[in-house]
């Protein structure tokens, strides 16, 4: 039987529209003989629907249409493993079972697909699933404390201050005085946890740090302020594997044509011009593929290496699985090169990357799922509970239950 695989896609983040494309990139790009590929979209207002039109991008154009041919489903656990979709409301008559599912591939992007909290609801269901753990996506989508461990790593990060909605409310004096310090100005200001360049402002004087910090509150409670790098280059890696074993992708180097690479350049290069590096993109209606970017990016040899052990460093430092990017900032000026962040659920799951290292979509999708299995392969061999029950062995010297592994206590 093939293993079937439940690819989540959509989601309620403002990535949505992202999410959908490079969720039905990776449906269509899997080995058909190999898996099943049951598409799961979570719509905006959260609800989960599956069905075969899902997986064509055209009737997106009309979702009102689509949903109403797609069925509605919530998640059970399986009696023996993974996940089974029924439906939503249950039918009157008739079997509620729609499908099931073997192993999750979360394509999701930003708040709640990217985060740790769908991986969560995996872990609970027992499924294996695609990509990082719950730690992993929680700590790289926080910006603060995904550069504190890579500092704690020497990895190259920029300083920055970071601080609370409500910190800044009971004495935003000392904040900025904190700022000017450590930092000083040009600085930029960035929500801790979103994506997409969204609530973040550059701040060239103190009236403007203030008006950039009091709209990036609009967007989040935890900011981080950053020198601003002037002269600036961005490239960005891919890392494919586990903290076992990791391999590095070709570098893109990401043109910018605004003084920050906004939302509308992300996703809606195609509109102002389109692609000049030839990502290998599929004509699935623009996207992330369509930003401007040059692949293998045109540095030297000898740069390409150590931006590739950088991306591997931080991937393992942050615990990764799967196929993560992570994106660098050149300080041209001064010739440093910065770990910026990590997508742990990168657009397009950088298969473009891949594709230029000789490793296509096909292949990328069969090591993600392989990954999600030898995780949870490696996992069953853990223990997590005791067997004995506690409370049984009074008066017989303590515990000696633990199983594999075993308990300390
Ligand atoms: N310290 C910085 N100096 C100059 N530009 C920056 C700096 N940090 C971010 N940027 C610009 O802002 C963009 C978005 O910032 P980033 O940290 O990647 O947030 P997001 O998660 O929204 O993508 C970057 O791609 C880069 O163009
Ligand atoms: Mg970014």
């Amino acid at each position: 039987m093939r293993t079937r695989v439940g690819v989540f896609f959509g989601g309620i983040s403002v990535e949505h529209e992202v999410s959908v494309i490079s969720g039905l990139q990776a449906i269509h790009a899997m080995d058909a003989d190999r898996y099943e590929a049951i598409p799961i979209y979570i719509s905006k207002d959260r609800t989960w629907y599956t069905g075969e039109k899902l997986t064509d991008i055209e009737a997106y154009k009309d979702l009102k249409a689509l949903l109403s041919e797609a069925t509605p489903v919530i998640p059970v656990a399986a009696d023996n493993g993974g996940i089974v979709l029924q439906k939503n409301p249950a039918p009157r008559f008739g079997k509620r079972e729609v499908s099931q599912i073997d192993v999750a591939f979360p394509v999701l992007h930003g708040t709640f697909g990217e985060d740790g909290g769908l991986q969560g609801l995996f872990e609970l269901m027992n499924i294996p699933y695609v990509g990082c753990d719950v730690g992993a996506s929680a700590l790289g989508m926080d910006k603060v404390t995904m550069k504190q461990v890579l500092r704690n790593e020497k990895l190259p990060v920029l300083n920055d201050v970071w601080f609370y909605n409500r910190e800044w409310q009971e004495d935003s004096a000392s904040i900025v005085k904190q700022i000017e310090e450590e930092i000083g100005l040009p600085a930029i200001v960035k929500p801790a946890n979103l994506g997409s360049s969204v609530g973040i402002g550059v701040a060239r004087n103190q009236e403007s740090l203030e008006i950039a910090i009091e709209e990036a509150l609009e967007y989040a409670s935890k900011l981080i302020v950053e020198p601003l790098i002037t002269d600036l280059k961005e490239m960005n890696c891919s890392v494919l594997g586990d903290t076992d074993e990791a391999e590095a992708s070709v570098i893109e180097e990401v043109l910018k044509t605004e003084d920050i690479l906004s939302y509308a350049d992300k996703y809606q290069g195609s509109s102002r011009g389109g692609s000049k590096g030839g990502s290998g993109s599929k004509s699935m209606g623009g996207g992330m593929e369509s930003t401007d970017r040059i692949i293998p990016a045109p540095i030297p040899d000898e740069e390409t290496e150590q931006i590739q052990t950088l991306a591997v460093s931080t991937f393992k430092a942050l615990g990764c699985g799967g196929v993560s990017r992570i994106d660098f900032m050149k300080d041209e000026a001064n010739d440093i090169i910065y770990v910026n962040e990590i997508n742990t659920i990168p657009g397009s799951l950088s298969f473009y990357l891949w594709e230029a290292a000789d490793k296509d979509f096909q292949t990328l999708t069969n090591d993600l799922i392989q990954l999600a299995l030898k995780r949870q392969r490696d996992r069953e061999r853990l223990t997590f509970s005791i067997d004995s029950n506690l409370f049984s062995l009074q008066g017989e010297g303590g515990g000696k239950g633990g199983s594999k592994g075993g308990s300390k206590r």
